[in-house]
């Protein structure tokens, strides 16, 4: 029997490449899409017409909780901090009227393990601890539930695992080119990336040696497949406390990142200078919001469980080698402008 997904951020970039993925793998089962925009709706449902686009905002409660209720699986991938519909996807998994177990998998953000750095105002200088998404479990839910803020990770964790399994996916920072039908950029590298094309120079926060891990787009999406192949199987072991799912494939510190964005706009010719500068957290967060945290924080993770459990093997580009093209991409785009 064809299952039912319902997936929100479709639009966007990590929703998109959802999207793509879940289309093209599981075409037996029956996709429904929440867009807000009525242009993106109809350009999504042009791509794919097999899609059921439900045309609605994240604020309408009573609309998140109706499709997740008829849902075997959501994918609330639009948002790590929007509350009611994430208390609407819980309401509508867990209704009494349900005959088994829905399945959620949420978007998160890795910024949580910067949370001492914040706390000490210190940015920009690396850390030991590396978070090992099997090994280090309890530390990664002492994390989580010492935080208040993280209002959305903390209502997953705190579901009866009975009636809703949960998946959720603290993102590290995501790179590459998404195969999503509108919005295909992310945001840490092309941010910098621009800067340096606008500016013919870049910045890192402090000496730039605060480091977080990164995934690249279609890994990521592949992980998403393969926690839906896992829901539809009702496989157990990954879901709710066990599902903390850590993705990554590398990592590299803020200062070389910026440092290879200006070798690669000069190799490009796009600029002349190789210089960074070092700001401090403030200026930074002047220039992109939530800079100082975005780019001068750690958050080294070690992905295990999905590379034990579903047999991820994330096969994108590093990336090292990803910058020279997202930074001739970010070319393209000031062209346009
Ligand atoms: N990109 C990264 O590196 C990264 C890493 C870790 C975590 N995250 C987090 O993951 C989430 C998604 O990131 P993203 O990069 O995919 O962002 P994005 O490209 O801006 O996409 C956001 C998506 O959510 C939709 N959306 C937002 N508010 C909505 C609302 N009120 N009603 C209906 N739809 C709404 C947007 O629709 P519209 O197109 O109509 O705006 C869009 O489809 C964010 O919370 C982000 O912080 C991102």
């Amino acid at each position: 029997m064809a299952a039912k997904v319902f997936l929100t951020g479709a639009s966007g970039y990590v929703g998109g490449e959802a999207l793509y993925q879940i289309a093209k793998n599981f075409s037996q089962h029956q996709l429904k899409c929440l867009v807000r925009d009525g242009q993106k709706a109809a350009a999504i449902s042009k791509l794919y017409p097999n899609v059921e686009i439900v045309q609605g905002d994240l604020d309408d409660s009573s609309l998140i909780e109706q499709k997740a209720r008829d849902a075997d699986v959501v994918f609330h991938l639009a948002s790590t901090k929007h509350e009611s519909s994430s208390k609407a996807i819980a309401a509508g998994l867990s209704h009494a009227n349900r005959k088994s177990p829905g399945y959620w998998v949420q978007i998160s953000g890795a910024s949580m393990f910067g949370t001492p750095e914040i706390k000490a105002n210190r940015y920009g200088e690396s850390t030991d601890k590396v978070f090992d998404d099997v090994k280090d479990v309890k530390e990664i839910l002492e994390v989580i539930k010492s935080n208040p803020a993280r209002v959305v990770d903390n209502l997953v964790l705190s579901q009866d695992s009975a009636k809703v399994k949960t998946a959720l996916i603290p993102g590290p920072m995501i790179y590459g080119k998404g195969h999503g039908p509108i919005n295909s950029r992310s945001i840490q590298g092309p941010e910098l990336a621009r800067y340096a094309l606008e500016n013919g120079r870049l910045y890192m926060v402090g000496k730039g040696e605060a480091v977080w891990s990164n995934v690249h787009i279609h890994d990521l999406g592949n992980l998403f497949t393969l926690l839906l192949e896992a829901a539809l199987e009702k496989k157990e072991g990954l879901w709710n406390e066990e599902g903390i799912f850590l993705p990554e494939n590398g990592s590299m510190s803020f200062g070389d990142i910026s440092r290879q964005i200006l070798k690669a706009a000069v190799d490009q010719k796009l600029i002349s200078s190789e210089e960074v500068e070092s700001l401090q957290p403030d200026k930074v967060n002047q220039i992109m919001p939530h800079g100082a945290v975005l780019l001068g924080t750690n958050a080294k993770l070690k992905s295990s469980r999905a590379r034990r459990d579903l047999d991820w093997k994330p096969s994108g580009p590093s990336l090292a080698e990803d910058i020279p093209g997202m930074v001739q991409d970010e070319a393209e785009r000031l062209k346009q402008r």
